[in-house]
């Protein structure tokens, strides 16, 4: 393939042949991320700052912001008759579109909440899988499919400049980053390709939960923070965005391992991030990468993308990012 850097969003769909249909649900998220990012970055003056007076179906706050971004999605979404339905984080069921549509689309409007009112990284994440035959439009069956039958997945990461990180289904596809130009409002490709290294000396992980961890990630855990003289013998940093988007976008750009297992705190929901619209795009992002993505739902450990969604709200543990210290940790789990 020509080399493609400096091309815009569409022409780069164009030169990877994606189906014409597919590139215009692609198009309509996208389109609605730019109106985010035009909101996210004006923040007070946009008066979009502060909570709303409601909670989401997950018992969260909803922030003003989430409530925004989540209506924008959905209008684009609902006006392309490419689209059979949609599911979003926001919303308890499934939302009919177009029963013309050949896809539905799951999204987590906006990632990494608790960061919109301090200036912090929020994103996007999205993932497109195919509609299926013969049950209703807003049938919950189209969103219980395996990660591994995403046609596409991404993000848009609303930081210092707002990017788009994103990747079609087949193996060899990249998982590319582009960055969205001010000045023309498209978004322009920059990255052609990320390439996780497989060893790493940087963990994410939220260590406020250390006391709820099992015994076998506490034990993972204490052994990256004995250092050079450990029985890893490296020097091991730490970071911490609380924004999955953001943590993994780190781990894309230089290596790492976003960790986020299940924990005591409350028994009825040990694992805290959700399958359809944040672990499965994130697993086949990284795994276009080169990198690995694991996780336990209501079976064991797997790998995300063979987990069999069960409910469309389902929550799994995670461990994701470079290969050999994915394998590692999970050496250690009970
Ligand atoms: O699922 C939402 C989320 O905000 C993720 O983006 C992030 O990785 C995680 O939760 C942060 O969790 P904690 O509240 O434990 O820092």
């Amino acid at each position: 393939m020509q080399a493609l850097s400096k091309q815009t969003l569409a022409q780069c769909l164009v030169a990877e042949q994606v189906e014409p249909a597919l590139a215009t649900v692609i198009t309509s998220v996208t389109e609605a991320t730019r109106d985010i990012a035009t909101l996210v970055h004006q923040g007070a003056l946009a008066g979009v700052l502060g909570s709303a007076a409601v909670e989401n179906v997950q018992g969260e706050t909803q922030k003003n912001l989430d409530v925004i971004a989540n209506n924008l999605l959905k209008d684009a979404l609902a006006a392309n008759p490419q689209v059979r339905a949609l599911a979003s984080e926001e919303e308890e069921y499934v939302v009919a579109a177009n029963s013309t549509g050949r896809y539905v689309v799951a999204f987590d409007p906006l990632d990494g909440s608790s960061n919109i009112d301090i200036n912090g990284q929020i994103g996007t994440i999205f993932t497109v899988y195919p509609a299926l035959d013969n049950i209703a439009d807003d049938s919950v069956l189209h969103f219980l499919q395996a990660g591994s039958a995403q046609v596409c997945a991404g993000y848009v990461l609303y930081g210092a400049a707002t990017l788009l990180v994103l990747t079609m289904a087949a193996p060899d596809s990249p998982t590319r980053c582009y960055t969205l130009d001010a000045q023309s409002n498209t978004f322009v490709l920059t990255q052609e390709q990320f390439d996780v290294p497989a060893s790493t000396q940087e963990f994410a992980a939220n260590m406020a939960n250390q006391r709820f961890w099992d015994h076998g990630f506490k034990h993972y855990i204490a052994d990256l923070l004995l250092g050079e003289t450990g029985v890893r013998a490296k020097r091991f940093n730490m970071r911490w965005n609380a924004a999955m988007v953001g943590d993994v976008h780190r781990v894309l750009m230089r290596g790492g391992v976003f960790l986020y297992p299940r924990d005591s705190r409350n028994l009825d929901q040990p694992a805290k991030l959700r399958l359809l619209y944040e672990a499965n795009p994130m697993a086949l992002l990284i795994e276009h990468a080169g990198g690995k993505a694991y996780g336990e739902a209501s079976a064991g450990i797997e790998t995300i993308l063979s987990i069999k969604p069960q409910a469309l709200h389902e929550r799994v543990s995670v461990f994701l990012g470079s290969a050999e210290e994915v394998d590692l940790c999970l050496g250690y789990l009970d």
